[in-house]
């Protein structure tokens, strides 16, 4: 009996098992029901007395030696499949979903790099703004409708704190603090009191420029709009400038340039005219000057805005203003590439 069991225990020590097949073959042969090691126990019975101590401990030995065997194999290879599959560095990554730029960002980052080629650099102004900067410093008359309640939000019961309704602010505070020469661009958020519609919103986005210097022209404004409007829309673009009016410039205008679209024949978008209106400037009113302290004998100035959803809407032709704020990422992601 002795024998036997020892040649058993050879038999399990030298059982080889690389998979889990061979380990379940192991376990049927040796430590199932029906195995080997169990039917020791029933030979055991027919085992002298005298006996029974010895070849029950060696019984017992074999039994703990062939289940340990089986253990330890069982976790390592559960160890090694699931290793293989967690652990296999040659496998490539989950893409990482990369986020892009706001139409709105791209536009208006590409309008401050074309302005600082050319010597502009970058100033910004509160959001909550006051009367003085807003319009009176800006030369509109108390009377002025755009400080109707229809287009200004006021804070509170205040009349004099309000959301700003242009970045012409700006030129305010910028003057206020800085004698000339001055040649900066202002980008920010503007807020006017508007139904909101496919072509308007209440909160939308402005580039405000302003130079201030001895001897500036009209001449220098013109130059400097046609290189911005040929940086940004192409060189084949024309611009051509309207009479217009506004309270902080002398003399103002509007400027349209050739429909990038169809290249001046016509379209829907130009509305059959071949123009697209995408600024205000002028001259900066002397008023204007000497209201921020400013030498209006010794230094002329330009100024121009312009809003940057209306020039994102022509270069990448998007219809409707709203689609803008609803983050809806299936438009979003069509400026992936863009940057
Ligand atoms: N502030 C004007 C607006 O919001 C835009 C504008 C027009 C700005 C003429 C200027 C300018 O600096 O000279 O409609």
């Amino acid at each position: 009996m002795i024998e036997k069991i020892k040649d058993i225990l050879q038999s399990v020590n030298s059982f080889e098992i690389k998979t889990a097949d061979e380990l379940e073959k192991y376990r049927l042969e040796f430590l199932s029901k029906k195995g080997i090691i169990t039917g020791l126990f029933t030979d055991f019975k027919n085992v002298p007395n005298e006996q029974k101590k010895e070849v029950g401990q060696e019984i017992n030995n074999l039994k703990q030696a062939a289940q340990q065997k089986y253990d330890t194999l069982k976790d390592s290879l559960e160890e090694s499949t699931t290793d293989n599959s967690a652990l296999d560095l040659t496998r490539s990554g989950e893409p990482l979903e990369l986020g892009s730029r706001h139409p709105i960002s791209l536009v208006k980052n590409e309008i401050i790099t074309i302005f600082s080629k050319i010597g502009f650099t970058v100033a910004e102004g509160p959001e909550i703004e006051d009367d003085w900067h807003v319009f009176s410093a800006l030369n509109f008359p108390p009377e002025h409708p755009a400080r109707d309640m229809q287009d200004t939000f006021f804070i509170e019961k205040n009349p004099d704190i309000l959301l700003r309704t242009h970045t012409s602010s700006v030129q305010v505070r910028v003057m206020e603090n800085q004698q000339p020469p001055i040649r900066k661009v202002f980008p920010g958020r503007v807020f006017r009191n508007e139904a909101i519609s496919a072509r308007a919103h209440c909160i939308f986005h402005q580039v405000e420029g302003l130079y201030v210097a001895e001897n500036v022209s009209f001449a220098d404004l013109k130059q400097t709009l046609m290189y911005f409007a040929k940086e940004m829309f192409g060189e084949k673009t024309q611009i051509r400038l309207r009479p217009s009016y506004f309270p902080f410039t002398e003399p103002s205008a509007e400027m349209d340039v050739s429909c990038s679209i169809c290249g001046g024949k016509g379209c829907n978008v130009c509305k059959y005219t071949g123009w697209l209106e995408i600024l205000g400037c002028g001259m900066v009113d002397p008023n204007v000057l000497e209201s921020c302290g400013i030498d209006s004998e010794k230094y002329t100035g330009f100024a121009f805005g312009m809003g940057v959803e209306r020039i994102a809407m022509l270069k990448y032709q998007i219809k409707d203003l709203r689609l803008y704020f609803e983050n809806d990422v299936r438009f979003l992601r069509q400026f992936r590439s863009a940057y």
